[in-house]
């Protein structure tokens, strides 16, 4: 690292915030982990830099735009790093007004927060504000693997929750054509690592193998994501907030494109080398349920920009973070025990369409 900074990363109690606190703190940053602690939250995530004196933990709320700016005020952070929001694509079906409270409102927060702080101490041009978005807000590609989204490719959200991520990204390029305020925008695919909430595919799919229970693939199992290991995301992360030009979008993708029934035959033959049953297969278990409403066909980053313009490429293929993951998930039983019992988890979310 060239340089320690001190960043105000929000939802660091989360997936990819925790692993963005864990690796800067390694790198020699001192982090301000700003979360409310929502079902999606976890602490443990961040128990292994919890005691480092570069690291500081603040519960409060991004739609609450005065806590926020008192925070900032006492902190005086070089950057902000801002991952907060309600993740889950099948729980924004079911109840999209908490998207678009955090996501949108809660973004619009941190910006007039993090303007007026950035102001009040004189505009300085290091100050950076990085918010961190999905590829979501591109829509859904054909499966055309000479098609990929670029950082010019048009916005077409179509789910609640890409919606109300296109309507932030909209807000953050916006505080930076009209008031100046220096931001990094990065839009990335579809993550998985250890401490991924267990309601997401991949965790769901480990544990449910491990329980004798059906994996479920939704519709025939066609749809396409461009996998990236979480730790590789992190680094992608703090590469740009490093080293990112201000004004700037970078696209963040695994080069790791899988249909989710290839994920999921491979997640089996892990599993099956890993802890084999006493007969049979994991992949018997295998079962096809309903489709996602406006399930999107495929996602696929060209990451060309990055690459280029700041050298950063992913370090593992999803074969390997695949193995790294498993390992973490049959390692770590009483992290992922607590939070099944987590309001909604383990049930089937989303099927209104
Ligand atoms: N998971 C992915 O594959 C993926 C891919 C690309 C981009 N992203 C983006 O990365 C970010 C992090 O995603 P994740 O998967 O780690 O999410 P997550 O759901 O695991 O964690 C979100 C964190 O934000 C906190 N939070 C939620 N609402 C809050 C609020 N109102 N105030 C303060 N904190 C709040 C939660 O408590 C939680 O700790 C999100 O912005 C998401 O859109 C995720």
């Amino acid at each position: 690292m060239e340089f320690a900074m001190k960043i105000l990363v929000t939802g660091g109690a989360g997936f990819i915030g925790s692993a963005v606190v864990r690796l800067a703190i390694a790198r020699g940053h001192a982090v301000v982990n700003v979360d409310a602690l929502t079902y999606a939250a976890c602490l443990d995530n961040v128990a292994s830099v919890a005691g480092s004196p570069l690291y500081a933990f603040e519960q409060a709320d991004i739609r609450d735009g005065a806590a926020i700016l008192a925070i900032l005020d006492r902190h005086q952070p070089d950057a902000v790093m801002h991952l907060a929001a309600e993740s889950h694509v099948d729980r924004s079906i079911d109840g999209p007004g908490v998207f678009i409270e955090t996501n949108v409102m809660g973004t619009y927060q941190m910006l007039q927060a993090a303007r007026q702080h950035w102001e009040g101490r004189g505009r300085p041009g290091t100050f950076r504000f990085h918010h961190i978005s999905t590829d979501e807000v591109f829509g859904s590609l054909p499966h055309d693997p000479q098609v990929k989204f670029t950082e010019d490719t048009p916005y077409d959200p179509r789910s609640p929750y890409s919606a109300s991520k296109a309507g932030s990204d909209h807000l953050v390029r916006a505080w930076h054509e009209t008031y100046g305020l220096p931001v990094l925008l990065t839009n990335c695919s579809n993550n998985y690592g250890p401490f991924h909430f267990p309601e997401k595919l991949i965790p769901v799919i480990i544990l449910n193998a491990l329980a004798g229970k059906a994996l479920p693939i939704y519709g025939d199992g066609s749809n396409i994501r461009d996998w990236l290991y979480v730790e590789d995301h992190a680094d992608a992360l703090l590469t740009v907030v490093e080293k990112g030009a201000v004004g700037r979008s970078y696209n963040i993708g695994g080069e790791n494109e899988r249909t989710n029934l290839e994920l999921v035959r491979t997640l089996c033959e892990i599993l099956d080398r890993k802890r084999p049953k006493a007969s049979g297969s994991y992949a018997d278990q295998i079962t096809f349920v309903t489709d996602r409403p406006g399930h999107d066909a495929r996602y696929a980053i060209d990451p060309t920009r990055i690459r280029t313009e700041l050298g950063w490429r992913p370090s593992v293929t999803v074969e390997e973070g695949l193995e790294r993951t498993v390992d973490w998930y049959l390692a770590n039983e009483s992290w992922w025990r607590a939070l099944q019992n987590r309001e909604g988890v383990g049930q089937r979310l989303g099927v209104k369409g």
